[in-house]
């Protein structure tokens, strides 16, 4: 069976439409059904955290989820939303609950492969570390080790865990950053040397490499 995350929903035909109309509605407390794959094809591309955590007895895991985003600049608080699995909170939350840290890790196209990797379901004791090959790096304020390859990676501890219905908000304070050489110009980010995939619906991916600017308007 698809885990819950990937189950699909239909909608209905729009009221009053002929079948010829291209239009569908969805009335979210009479839908029987998930709506994951309305929500995970709507809100795209999605960036991917790509987070490391350790467990109480210090095996470390690594997990990619993509219902993730900025919370807040100042302070700097990162947040992902794992739904709930089978038997309740997935490892990556589980840890974070634990031992109050974790490290969110970018994902780079030729990275992916990897981190798809790393969404298995291992056997207790498995690192995905080592299932997908992946060179660990020692984190500076945290135990969590981060993805040596991954240019871009956030040290956090844990601000808040927030039951939203089936799924949990994890929140983290941004603690220290580490910024690849290869990435950066004068210090920052430099947009144009990053090489993000972002996560479509299913197994779909988007890269980011046909870019345009826009000013802002005063
Ligand atoms: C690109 C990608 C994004 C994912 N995003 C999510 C997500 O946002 N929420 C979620 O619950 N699972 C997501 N998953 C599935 C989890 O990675 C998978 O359930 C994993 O086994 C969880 O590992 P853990 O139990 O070690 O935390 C995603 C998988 C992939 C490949």
């Amino acid at each position: 069976m698809e885990p819950a995350e990937e189950r699909s929903t239909e909608g209905n035909r729009a009221p009053g439409s002929s079948d010829d109309v291209s239009s569908v509605t969805i009335d979210v407390h009479e839908h029987e059904g998930s709506l994951y794959r309305v929500l995970s094809s709507a809100i795209v591309p999605r960036a991917i955290a790509w987070v490391s955590t350790c467990n109480p007895d210090g095996t470390d895991n690594l997990a990619p989820y993509s219902f993730a985003t900025v919370a807040s600049v100042d302070p700097p608080v990162v947040l992902f939303a794992p739904v709930d699995g089978a038997n309740g909170l997935k490892d990556t939350p589980r840890n974070v609950e634990a031992t109050g840290e974790f490290v969110l890790n970018f994902v780079t196209e030729d990275l992916a492969p990897a981190m798809n990797e790393t969404s298995a379901t291992l056997e207790a004791g498995e690192s995905e570390f080592d299932h997908a090959g992946l060179e660990r790096a020692p984190s500076v304020t945290v135990d969590p080790p981060r993805v040596k390859k991954s240019p871009i990676a956030l040290e956090c501890t844990l601000r808040e865990l927030h039951p939203v219905g089936g799924s949990t908000l994890v929140l983290g304070d941004v603690q220290y950053v580490h910024l690849d050489d290869s990435v950066t110009t004068g210090g920052t980010i430099d947009i144009e040397h990053v090489d993000p995939i972002g996560r479509l619906a299913g197994s779909w991916y988007a890269r980011a490499g046909d870019r345009f600017s826009l000013d802002r308007p005063r």
